[in-house]
C-alpha cells in the first residue's frame, strides 16, 4: 500500500474520530509536513477532512464514486478486484472485460465504471446503467469446467451478489432462476455470464454484474418504474456502492474457490436457499417453446428441474421463468 493508502486506512478506521498528526507521522513513519500533503492527495481524489490543531484530521465525507483505494481496503480476497479498472463513462464493462481477457488478463480482473451507455442484459436486452446510481461491474473468470457447466456459474454468481446485497444492506434479497435479484418482485439486480469457447473448451467467462443501488423512484424511465426497485429505495438509505462492490467480490471469490474445491453441491444448496423461484407454478420461455409446471430444484448440472402437470419432469438449462403473484 501507497503512504495515502495507509493513511486513508487510518482516517476510516476512527470512524470519524480526530487522529492526530502526530500519531500518522509515527505510525507511518512520515514527516508532518509529508502527512499535510498526503491529506492533501486525499482531498484532490474527493474526500474531504476537517483539520484542526492540536487534535489533527478528521474524515468527514468520502467520494460518491466508487473509490479505488477503498475498494482495495474493503476487499477481502487474494485475486478478485485486485486488478480493478475504474472508468467514469464506457459502453459496456463486458467489452472492457472481453479486451483484458483477449491481453492474457489473469482471472479476477474486473472493470467497474460509473456509467454505462451500451449497458447489454440478457437477451441482447439494454441495461439501464445511468451514471453515480449503480454498480456496473464485469468480473473474469478463467475456470476449468466442461462448457455444459457453465450455467453453474450463473448460479453461483446469483448466490455471491444476493449474499453481499444482504450482508450489507439488509434487505430481503431472493434469487429469480436464473439469477435475478428480486426485492418484493422487484428486480434489483441482473447478471449476464458470458463464455468464449474454443474447440469445445472455455477459454473464459465474463460475469457481468449490474446492481441498482442509489436510484430514487425517478430515476427510472417508465418502462421500469413498476418492474424494477433499487437499494436504497427498498432500505430507505442511501447504500456505499464502494463497500457493496468490494462485497460482492469478496463472496464472488469464495464461492468460487468452494466450487473450485467442493464441486456445485454447496453452491446448488445455497441457490436453492436463497429462491424464490422454488415450489412455484412457473412458466419458463425459451427459444424451444414454454414448459408450464413446478419448480422443484436443481439437477447436479445446474439445470432447473420443472414437474410438469403429467408427472413428466424437464431440465431448463436457459430462458426466463414467470409466475402469476
Ligand atoms: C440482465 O439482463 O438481467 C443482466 C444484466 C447485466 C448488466 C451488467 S452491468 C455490468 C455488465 N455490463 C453490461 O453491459 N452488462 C452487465
Amino acid at each position: 500500500m501507497t503512504k495515502h493508502e495507509d493513511l486513508l486506512h487510518m482516517l476510516l478506521n476512527a470512524e470519524g474520530r480526530f487522529v492526530s498528526g502526530e500519531e500518522i507521522s509515527r505510525n507511518l513513519s512520515i514527516s508532518r509536513t509529508a502527512v499535510w500533503k498526503h491529506v492533501n492527495k486525499l482531498r484532490d481524489m474527493g474526500y474531504e477532512f476537517e483539520a484542526v490543531s492540536r487534535k489533527g484530521y478528521r474524515l468527514v465525507t468520502k467520494p460518491d464514486s466508487i473509490d479505488a483505494t477503498a475498494l482495495q481496503l474493503a476487499l477481502d480476497t487474494t485475486i478478485f478486484g485486485r486488478k480493478a479498472i475504474l472508468l467514469t463513462s464506457t459502453l459496456s464493462t463486458q467489452g472492457d472485460v472481453l479486451k483484458l481477457a483477449e491481453q492474457g488478463q489473469a482471472e479476477g480482473a474486473v472493470v467497474i465504471a460509473e456509467e454505462q451507455t451500451g449497458g447489454r442484459g440478457r437477451f441482447g436486452r439494454k441495461w439501464f446503467s445511468p451514471p453515480g446510481k449503480g454498480i456496473w461491474m464485469s468480473v473474469l473468470l478463467r475456470p476449468d469446467v466442461p462448457l455444459q457447466h457453465t450455467p453453474q456459474l450463473t448460479l453461483l454468481a446469483g448466490v455471491a451478489v444476493c449474499r453481499a446485497v444482504r450482508a450489507c444492506t439488509g434487505a430481503d434479497a431472493g434469487i429469480k432462476w436464473p439469477n435475478d435479484l428480486l426485492i418484493d418482485g422487484r428486480k434489483v439486480c441482473g447478471i449476464l455470464l458470458e463464455s468464449t469457447v474454443e474447440d469445445h473448451e472455455v477459454r473464459y467467462c465474463i460475469a457481468g454484474i449490474g446492481v441498482d443501488v442509489n436510484f430514487d423512484p425517478e430515476d427510472y424511465p417508465e418502462d421500469l418504474t413498476t418492474i424494477a426497485t433499487s437499494l436504497k429505495m427498498e432500505t430507505g438509505q442511501p447504500i456505499d456502492r464502494t463497500k457493496l462492490a468490494a462485497a460482492i467480490l469478496t463472496e464472488l471469490e469464495q464461492l468460487y474457490f468452494l466450487y473450485q474445491k467442493e464441486g456445485f453441491g454447496v453452491i446448488s444448496a445455497l441457490w436453492e436457499a436463497l429462491s424464490v423461484s422454488m415450489n412455484r407454478e412457473i412458466t419458463v420461455t425459451n427459444p424451444h417453446g414454454v414448459i408450464e409446471g413446478n419448480a422443484i430444484g436443481l439437477d447436479p448440472s445446474g439445470a432447473l428441474i420443472v414437474e410438469k402437470r403429467d408427472g413428466e419432469r424437464a431440465l431448463v438449462i436457459s430462458g426466463e421463468i414467470s409466475w402469476k403473484s
